[in-house]
């Protein structure tokens, strides 16, 4: 797949020769992790073609099968605070939106925080994940990006098989997916560009997120909560209205949402 990405690619695309294929790799994202830690440079690129122990959000698992998806991991070194980053992974999933819209005709949802949603079912997630020194400054980002590309409703195991998608099951066409992972290298070297300013990236993530007007389950731990979706913040934390008037920002760390009748 490697050879075809860089067909699709700009020739000049800064990252270009920072991408690192893999057939088979435990997670993009771990490597990345070691990658970083060796002093691998900003833009750096993995990608493969399955994952043994693809990973999710709060230690979930996600299924990264051979010829099927698209599991994409970069490494950024953004000069800043970790707390100027807060909208990260808004604008990470602004940009995956952005790149599946042009290579495939097709716009995902984007169900708060970090989930693209097509059809009221998951079609992909992202994992952010990043190193601090002492004086809350960035060392390195790793920005994890996992696409259901080929999958037919029957491919997924059946614990999730009612809950997820993939392109091929919203295009009605086999999926390039070189094409799209290209289409997100320049959406993401693009997103990396404006990152210091989350007003790029915030009212379109607002404008996708099919969460904001919903009826939701805030799952923290055992305890669970109902209330409405409002609106994003700025920092992308979620400002819920609960039944009894009351108004809370909920960031994204250690809770789950789920609508009130189902995943989305
Ligand atoms: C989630 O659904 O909670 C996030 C899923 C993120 C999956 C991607 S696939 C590429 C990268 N490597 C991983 O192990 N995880 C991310």
């Amino acid at each position: 797949m490697i050879d075809t990405i860089a067909t699709h690619l700009p020739w000049d695309h800064p990252w270009k020769a920072q991408l690192h294929y893999f057939e088979s790799i435990e997670s993009t994202n771990t490597h990345a992790k070691e990658l970083a830690h060796q002093g691998a440079p900003h833009g750096t690129v993995l990608l493969a073609n399955t994952q043994t122990g693809g990973r999710g959000r709060m230690g979930r698992s996600f299924q990264s099968p051979p010829d099927s998806g698209i599991y994409m991991s970069v490494i950024l070194r953004p000069k800043c605070l970790a707390r100027e980053l807060m909208h990260l992974t808004c604008a990470t999933a602004t940009a995956v939106v952005e790149a599946i819209a042009t290579s495939t005709g097709f716009r995902p949802g984007i169900k708060w925080t970090n989930d693209l949603v097509a059809g009221k079912r998951k079609l992909g997630g992202i994992l952010t994940e990043l190193s601090v020194n002492s004086q809350g400054e960035v060392d390195w980002v790793i920005v994890g990006i996992g696409i259901n590309c080929a999958q037919k409703p029957q491919d997924f195991p059946a614990e999730i098989r009612d809950i997820a998608t993939s392109l091929y099951t919203c295009i009605r066409k086999p999926v390039d997916r070189a094409a799209v992972a290209a289409a997100m290298m320049v959406s993401l070297e693009k997103m990396d560009r404006l990152l210091p300013d989350a007003n790029a990236f915030l009212p379109q993530y607002r404008a996708d997120c099919i969460t904001l007007g919903q009826e939701i389950s805030i799952l923290r731990g055992e305890e669970i909560r109902h209330g409405l979706a409002l609106d994003v913040n700025d920092e992308g934390a979620l400002l819920v209205e609960f039944s009894d008037g009351y108004r809370e920002f909920i960031q994204s760390g250690e809770v789950s949402i789920r609508g009130m009748y189902g995943y989305v």
